[in-house]
């Protein structure tokens, strides 16, 4: 018999509203001022409205370096455009895992006609050794991502990271990254291994999810960032009215955090550097980007 030691809570972050990119209005759930407590993460924002004019300004063209960018939509798409000729669009349910590597300069639009425009957006840091490597995108269609229903349930979409023997259609060695979308019914408890000394963090999307960690019991509403202390489980329970939320867990990389926008680095030098290239105009260093595309 194996015991587990459950993680507690440790934060619960409220997330700021936020104007981006030509004006886009989001919620930042979390980003620069909580450097590095969420190691690998970077920075995710929500990003749902009825208004199209909250977001059609879009991402116009801006650079990456140094980090990956994980889209995910839930309603609407968001088309995406890069300098040297790739395109595609992002469609509900869809995922795109972008690796920056050592540049990509490129635009995000989100698209909509009526309803509801909602999704994501993830930076996940990149280790040192490869943050000038060779960039490369992989868009994922919603039907590659399996969906996972437990005895309990649940149903669970598995981006990244292992669930049973239900492999996400991502993965990465650096930050062996873990990014569910969990729908719990009413009530329905949620458990799952995390990798001792791993960053584990939960985004709720909808409803209300509880947490019954050793010290505490914390409920927490919809828009909020859980970030659970060290610990080998997780374990949460939805509210009354169910609950919906992002489960992502990585390998801390523990290096030096230089950012400067949407680029980030170990040093200010490198920052500097990309600054000057961007300037210069040599900031695109391979070629085209691979597309790993499913
Ligand atoms: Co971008």
């Amino acid at each position: 018999m194996t015991t587990s030691t459950i993680r507690n809570v440790s934060t619960v972050l409220d997330g700021t509203d936020t104007l981006e990119g030509a004006g886009v209005r989001l919620r930042r759930a979390f980003g620069h001022d909580i450097v590095p407590r969420l190691d690998p993460f970077l920075l995710m924002d929500h990003f749902r409205s009825r208004n199209p004019l909250d977001y059609t300004a879009g991402f116009p063209w801006h650079p990456h370096r140094g980090i990956e960018t994980v889209t995910y939509m839930l309603d609407g798409s968001v088309d995406h455009e890069d300098s040297l000729g790739h395109e595609g669009s992002i469609a509900p349910g869809d995922i795109q895992w972008m690796t920056s590597g050592s540049g990509i300069l490129h635009q995000e639009m989100p698209r909509r006609t009526e309803g509801l425009l909602e999704g994501f957006q993830l930076w996940v840091n990149m280790p040192a050794r490869a943050k000038m490597s060779q960039p490369a995108y992989r868009g994922v269609p919603s039907h590659h991502i399996p969906a996972v229903r437990t005895d309990d349930g649940a149903s669970i979409r598995v981006v990244a990271g292992t669930l049973g023997d239900q492999k996400g259609p991502v993965q990465n060695e650096a930050v062996d990254p873990t990014y569910w979308d969990v729908t719990l019914p009413a009530g329905a408890p949620f458990e799952a291994p995390t990798p001792p000394g791993h960053t584990v963090l939960a985004y709720t999307v909808g409803g209300r999810v509880e947490s019954e960690s050793p010290e505490a019991s914390t409920a927490v509403g919809a828009r909020r960032t859980i970030l659970f202390g060290d610990g080998d489980a997780v374990q949460l329970r939805a509210g009354p009215d169910g609950g919906r939320f992002l489960f992502v867990m990585g390998r801390p990389l523990r290096e030096p955090v230089a950012w400067w926008g949407p680029i980030v680095m170990n040093s200010d030098a490198q920052l500097r550097e990309a600054i000057t290239e961007l300037r210069r105009g040599d900031f695109i260093k391979h070629g085209a980007p691979v597309d790993e595309s499913l």
